[in-house]
C-alpha cells in the first residue's frame, strides 16, 4: 500500500501565520506538524510516501524531510498547483499510486492511541474503502456520518448545517486502486472542490465502504483553527512530559518498525 500526505492548500483560516509558510510546517509543540501524519503512516507499515504540497513550499518540505532514506522510507514530492480539494490528491498522485492501493492522510490531522493500530491494511477488500468515525462536539466542521440502528453507515454529509450525528470522519482514508477513477468521475462541489465525502459516498452507494468507529481512548486532533492548533500542541506537550514518550517522532517510528537499526537511530537522534 502506498501513502499520501496532503499538505497543499493556503491555510487561509490561520492567516497571518500561514501567509509566508505552509500550515503543515508550523510547530505542534516540538515538531513540524507534518511529522505527525507521516509517523502515523509509518507506524501502519507504509514506507512509500508521496507528499503533496503547494508550489511555493515544496523546497521547504524537501529540506525538512529529504528522500526518506534516513528513516528507511521513500518520500517523494509533487505539487498541487491549486487547492482543488482532497479527492484531487488521487488524480495528482495517479502515477505514484500506479497499481497499488492507497492510504491518504491530511497533513494537519494528528492521531494518537491504539485506534488505528488494529487495521490490517493488507486485508482491504477489492474495490473498497475504509474510513473512520469519531465522536466530536462540533460535527458541522467535518464530514459527518449517519448510522442506522445496526451501526451501518447510511449517509455522509460534508459540513452539514444540521448534522445527523455526532460522528465526524477524520482525515485518514484507505482505498483500493479504483479510487483514482472514482476521483476522476466526481464533480466539484459548490465550494469548487473535489470532495472526499463524494468519494466516500460513491463507495457507500456501491456497498463497498467500511466505516470503523475510533474508540474514545484514541485522540484525533485537527489543527485547522488557532484554538485547535494550540490545543494540539498542548496535548503533545502534556503526554510527552508526563509519560516520557515522543508522539509523532519519525525517528522512533522508523526504529520501532525496524526500518532502521539502532546505530542508524542513534545517529539520527544525536542531532
Ligand atoms: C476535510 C474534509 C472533511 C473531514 C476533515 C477532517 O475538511 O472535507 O470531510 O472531516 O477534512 O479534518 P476541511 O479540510 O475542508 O476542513
Amino acid at each position: 500500500m502506498k501513502g499520501i500526505v496532503l499538505a497543499g492548500g493556503m491555510g487561509t483560516r490561520l492567516y497571518p501565520i500561514t501567509i509566508a509558510v505552509s500550515k503543515q510546517l508550523l510547530p505542534v509543540y516540538n515538531k513540524p506538524m507534518i511529522y505527525y501524519p507521516i509517523a502515523t503512516l509509518m507506524e501502519l507499515g507504509i514506507r512509500d510516501i508521496l507528499i503533496i504540497t503547494n508550489p511555493k513550499d515544496l523546497p521547504l518540505f524537501e529540506t525538512l524531510l529529504g528522500d526518506g532514506d534516513k528513516y528507511g522510507c521513500s518520500f517523494q514530492y509533487i505539487i498541487q498547483d491549486k487547492p482543488r480539494g482532497i479527492a484531487d490528491a488521487f488524480i495528482v498522485a495517479e502515477e505514484f499510486i500506479a497499481k497499488d492501493s492507497v492510504a491518504l492522510i491530511l497533513g494537519d490531522n494528528i492521531f494518537h492511541g491504539n485506534g488505528l493500530s488494529d487495521i490490517n491494511i493488507d486485508k482491504l477488500e477489492n474495490n473498497s474503502g475504509l474510513i473512520f468515525a469519531y465522536r466530536v462536539n462540533n460535527p458541522n466542521r467535518y464530514g459527518v456520518v449517519e448510522f442506522d440502528a445496526d451501526g451501518n453507515a447510511i449517509s455522509i454529509e460534508e459540513k452539514p448545517k444540521n448534522p445527523k450525528s455526532q460522528y465526524a470522519v477524520p482525515g485518514i482514508y484507505f482505498y483500493s486502486n479504483n479510487v483514482i477513477n472514482i476521483a476522476k468521475s466526481i464533480e466539484p462541489s459548490d465550494r469548487g472542490e473535489l470532495e472526499i465525502t463524494d468519494v466516500n459516498n460513491h463507495y457507500l452507494k456501491a456497498g463497498k465502504l467500511k466505516v470503523q468507529t475510533l474508540d474514545e481512548g484514541t485522540a484525533w486532533l485537527d489543527t485547522g483553527t488557532f484554538s485547535s492548533l494550540m490545543q494540539a500542541g498542548q496535548f503533545v506537550q502534556v503526554l510527552e512530559e508526563r509519560q516520557g514518550i515522543r508522539i509523532g517522532s519519525l525517528e522512533d517510528a522508523a526504529y520501532k518498525k525496524g526500518y532502521i537499526n539502532i546505530e542508524q537511530y542513534n545517529k539520527l537522534i544525536s542531532k
